[in-house]
């Protein structure tokens, strides 16, 4: 596995493989690399001919009081899973090299950034798209495979792609989970003792609703309320459970393409999760963690 730090270097390699007529495939990451992000590498390998993995906690999507100095790290352990699974080129810049100077000029969501997450974290995804398009930039990927355990940041990725023509294909790999449904997120590492428990929540909430809306409900505002009514659980502070379509725009009636997405805090920790009525937690992967 090559292992690269400099932009300039990771564009030379990329440009070197596609000259030879190899596909590309990338996976962009933050690290503290867990099963649900290999499940990303396992696709892109299969997509494509060389894949590029790259580890960057990003500062510019994290907000004032967020989490980005204790954001887990261990790139180490990250280079031996990397490895493992079959990445041909580690990309790992610092800081330094992918901002030189505070970047002036960012990606610019539109609306489909202001809800939800966005809602909640003001700039959290023009940082996210204006790292992804440098990241792009510097790979020059064939394609590139995103968790739709983030599905607005998943949609939005897509929509860059496709309106500002980065001439790359944006896949998007099923979340996974564990055994238990609580689905793998590097900030589970937050999770200690009952919260690991309390957690469970999230996956429960979705499943309620799933549920009411196979046995006929489609008001959107009761199945809303049938996800809160679980989410409120002990130890968890919900902060939004909404029913959503493909762009993130409320739906007027539940159907099989509607998503369900919500985000509650658990102890320390913030967390997302989302499903597709008509695939349901069901189609997810499942996989035993320890
Ligand atoms: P990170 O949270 O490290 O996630 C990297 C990729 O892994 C994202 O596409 C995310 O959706 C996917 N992923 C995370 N948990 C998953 C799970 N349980 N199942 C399936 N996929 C999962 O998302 C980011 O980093 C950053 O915002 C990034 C895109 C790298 C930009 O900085």
């Amino acid at each position: 596995m090559h292992e690269l730090t400099s932009p300039q270097e990771m564009r030379a390699w990329s440009r070197a493989e596609r000259a030879r007529n190899r596909r590309i495939g990338f996976v962009p990451t933050m690290g503290f690399l867990h099963e649900g992000h290999l499940r990303l590498v396992d696709r892109a390998r299969e997509r494509s001919d060389r894949v590029v993995l790259s580890i960057f906690v990003n500062p510019l999507q994290f907000g004032p009081n967020e989490d980005l100095a204790q954001y887990p790290r261990d790139l180490e352990r990250d280079r031996r899973l990397a490895a493992a699974r079959g990445v041909d080129c580690l990309f790992v810049p610092d800081v330094a090299a992918m901002y030189p100077t505070e970047p002036l000029v960012r990606v610019h969501p539109g609306p489909m950034g202001d809800t939800l997450e966005g809602a909640a974290r003001p700039g959290h995804f023009a940082g996210v798209l204006t790292v992804v398009a440098k990241l792009f930039h510097y790979v020059e990927p064939d394609i590139a495979i995103f968790g739709r355990k983030d599905f607005q940041q998943a949609m939005l990725v897509q929509r860059m792609a496709r309106d500002l023509d980065f001439g790359v294909e944006i896949d998007v790999a099923p979340t996974v989970r564990e055994l238990d449904g609580l689905a793998l997120s590097s900030r589970n590492t937050y999770l200690k003792g009952d919260d690991r428990r309390a957690a469970l929540a999230l996956s429960r909430a979705l499943r309620a609703v799933e549920q009411a809306w196979r046995n006929g409900e489609a008001d959107p505002k009761a199945l809303q309320r049938r996800g809160l009514e679980v989410l409120r659980a002990p130890d968890v502070r919900p902060e939004y459970l909404e029913l959503v379509d493909d762009q993130l725009r409320p739906v007027a009636r539940a159907d099989a393409r509607t998503v369900v997405v919500l985000a509650a805090r658990v102890g320390p920790a913030r967390l997302i999760d989302n499903v597709v009525l008509g695939e349901g937690i069901a189609s997810d992967v499942a996989v035993r963690t320890s």
